[in-house]
């Protein structure tokens, strides 16, 4: 809906405004969601210095957006400015998650850990769609402005944030290249990836998001398999795409605008829609998704044990450092010091408790999902499942 109201980069000035009002239109409402949410938790807990961080984040943002409001962004200057607040406003909350984590660990005495991940599952799920229609617009925009410092977009398969003809297989390579490091870092070997099945498949989605997944489970069975000495063996990574799902890459026009590859219907209906079908601001899943990619990410590091099972989709749940660190009164120090020590950036092997509970929500996101099948004694197979976000017709 977004984007076929919006149409393909670069934009005229005329749909580069309504971009500009339609975001504008959805974002000061999920800030104030957000600020609500927060202002739920006990009293202690937001005022745990970390909590109240991301509280005055929040309260900053949506301070930025006074201005507009009830106007409407009518000219390109007005339209700049917006955009610089958009960024702005991308920025400041780029840092969310551990500030969150390290928030909680330390409430950990207030607040019970089902508490917090049913918080967190509300809280993050509606950072997703936020962050999304912020991006989308910044990325829009700097496709559409010559006279901008950055290159207009010169991918034609791209709409803003979304790539048309996204190759799981590429994205599965790029992670594994980034995971093998920091296992090379951490325990001086590195497993390999073997991919199969259907590697050229290609389908419209959101790379960083299944960047961020990828990562995550990879890093999974990267630890496992090494961890329990199985590090010869591959992890086998099986593309499987439902008979919709176009073989090949769309073929690049090369004009910088993509249109000769016939009508896109993009089906942003229930995602975009301008009334949340949630009274959180949370927003959807699309309806009526077409083209799934499912990817088995197969490993042989062990399985997951019946008595942790359970808790693999808790947020701060971890059996990182049970081994190495003895746990300090009842709580998870270990996961402190990851935080505190490289975890900002996503380049520690494991340690917070957040990859499958974020990774799930991602995937949920765009009407995905994330199954976990474990074999106890040998191995774990990971079921992730993609919706496209658009059709192709
Ligand atoms: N492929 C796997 N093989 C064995 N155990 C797994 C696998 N994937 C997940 N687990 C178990 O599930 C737990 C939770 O996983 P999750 O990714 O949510 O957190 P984490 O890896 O401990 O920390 P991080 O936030 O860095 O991802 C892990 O600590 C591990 O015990
Ligand atoms: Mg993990």
């Amino acid at each position: 809906m977004l984007f076929e109201r919006h149409g393909r980069p670069p934009l005229s000035k005329e749909a580069l405004l309504n971009s500009a009002n339609f975001t504008l239109s959805l974002i000061p409402n999920r800030l104030a969601h957000r600020i609500q949410s927060l202002r739920n938790l006990p009293f202690i807990v937001v005022s745990n210095p970390h909590i109240s961080e991301i509280y005055n984040n929040y309260l900053h943002s949506l301070s930025t957006l006074l201005p507009y409001q009830q106007r409407q962004i009518t000219s390109l200057e007005e339209e700049r400015k917006f955009t610089d607040v958009m960024a702005d406003l991308v920025q400041t909350h780029s840092n969310t998650i551990p500030i969150l984590a390290t928030g909680f660990l330390e409430c950990r005495k207030y607040i019970s850990p089902a508490e917090v991940t049913r918080f967190l599952d509300e809280h993050l799920r509606a950072r997703i769609g936020t962050r999304l229609i912020a991006e989308q617009h910044l990325a829009l925009h700097m496709s559409s402005l010559s006279e901008d410092s950055h290159p207009p977009n010169s991918n034609p398969n791209y709409i803003g944030v979304i790539d048309m003809a996204l190759r799981p297989a590429r994205i599965v390579q790029n992670c594994e290249a980034f995971v093998g490091e920091i296992c090379e870092l951490k325990y001086g070997v590195r497993p390999t990836v073997t991919i199969n099945g259907e590697p050229d498949a290609s389908f419209a989605h959101v790379p960083v998001h299944l960047e961020y997944i990828i990562t995550e489970l990879l890093k999974n069975s990267f630890r496992a398999t090494i961890e329990s000495g199985k590090e010869r063996e591959p992890i086998e990574v099986t593309i499987a795409a439902a008979p919709d799902v176009p073989q090949t890459r769309l073929k690049d026009t090369g004009d910088g605008k993509g249109s000769e590859q016939g009508a896109i219907k993009l089906e942003f209906e229930g995602m975009f829609g301008s009334s949340p079908p949630d009274p959180a601001g949370v927003i959807g899943p699309i309806n009526d998704c077409k083209q799934a990619i499912t990817i088995r990410i197969r490993d042989r590091g062990g399985g997951i044990s019946p008595e942790h099972l359970p808790n693999i989709w808790a947020y701060s749940f971890t059996t990182f450092g049970d081994d190495d660190v003895p746990k300090a009164d009842n709580g998870n120090m270990h996961a402190l010091n990851t935080i505190s020590g490289a975890g900002l950036n996503g380049s520690t092997i494991a340690g917070l408790g957040y990859g499958l509970p974020l990774g799930r929500a991602y995937a949920e996101y765009f009407g995905g999902g994330i199954a976990v099948q474990s074999l106890w004694g040998w191995g774990t197979d990971v079921y992730l499942t993609l919706q496209g976000v658009g059709k192709i017709l």
